[in-house]
This record gives C-alpha cells, structure tokens and sequence, in this order.
C-alpha cells in the first residue's frame, strides 16, 4: 500500500479531475465546465490521437491493466466514478492535516 493509502483505484478515480479544465489550454473532455465521467470514455475512444489533450499520466491509465479495468468501469458508470471520487477526494484533502476520516 502506498505511503498516503491510496490505492490503484484511487489514482484512477483522482485522475478523473481531468474532465475539468485544460492542460496548456486545450481543454481535456468536450464539456470541461461540467463534472462528469466524459473524461473516461475520452481517454477510452481517443487512446492514441488525441483531439482532447490527454497528459502521459492520462494515458498511462489504459496500459496498466488494473487501471484500465476503472477507466472502463467509469466511462460506463457514472454514479461509481462519483462515489469513488468523493471518497479519495475527501481522503486526499486530509493528507497532512493529521485529521483522520470518520469511518
Ligand atoms: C496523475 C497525477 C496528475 C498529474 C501529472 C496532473 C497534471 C496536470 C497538468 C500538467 C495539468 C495542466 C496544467 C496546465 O496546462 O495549466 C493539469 C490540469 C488539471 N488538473 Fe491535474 N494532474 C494530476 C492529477 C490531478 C488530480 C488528482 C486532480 C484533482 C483531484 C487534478 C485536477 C486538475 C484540474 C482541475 C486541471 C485543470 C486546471 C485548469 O484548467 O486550469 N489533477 N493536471
């Protein structure tokens, strides 16, 4: 288990903070003002041409396994994307605060 806790699912569910926003200002999904899971089934169609701009972390999701197993299940549902990402997101918010999660 890594140093924070967060494990390999985490890391794809944090990712997907990328629907959001631009990386040197080409924005990452379609709808970058709206926060949805458009950032799985773009990293899913796009893989290697990217009209999106995906980062070399982004597409590194599709060739580890276990990662692309979350890309996949993500870009087909929404809701387990959300409840996932709210609980790393919250998780990561607490890394060196010293305040624990309330189970
Ligand atoms: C794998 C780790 C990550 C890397 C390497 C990474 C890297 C980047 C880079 C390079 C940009 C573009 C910056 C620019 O061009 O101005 C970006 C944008 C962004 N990142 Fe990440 N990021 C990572 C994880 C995250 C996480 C965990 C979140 C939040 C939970 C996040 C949220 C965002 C958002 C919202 C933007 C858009 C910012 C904007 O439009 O101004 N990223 N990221």
């Amino acid at each position: 288990m890594p140093r924070w806790g967060f494990n390999t699912k985490d890391l794809v569910a944090l990712s997907g903070a990328h629907t959001l926003g631009k990386a040197e200002g080409v924005p990452f999904t379609d709808n970058p003002f709206t926060f949805t899971n458009s950032y799985y089934k773009v990293l899913m169609k796009r893989r290697d041409e990217a009209k999106q701009h995906m980062l070399a972390t982004d597409r590194a999701l599709l060739s580890c396994p276990e990662c692309a197993a979350h890309v996949e299940a993500y870009a087909m549902d929404q809701e387990a994307f959300f409840r996932d990402f709210a609980s790393a997101y919250r998780r990561m918010t607490l890394v060196g605060t010293g305040l624990k999660e309330k189970p």
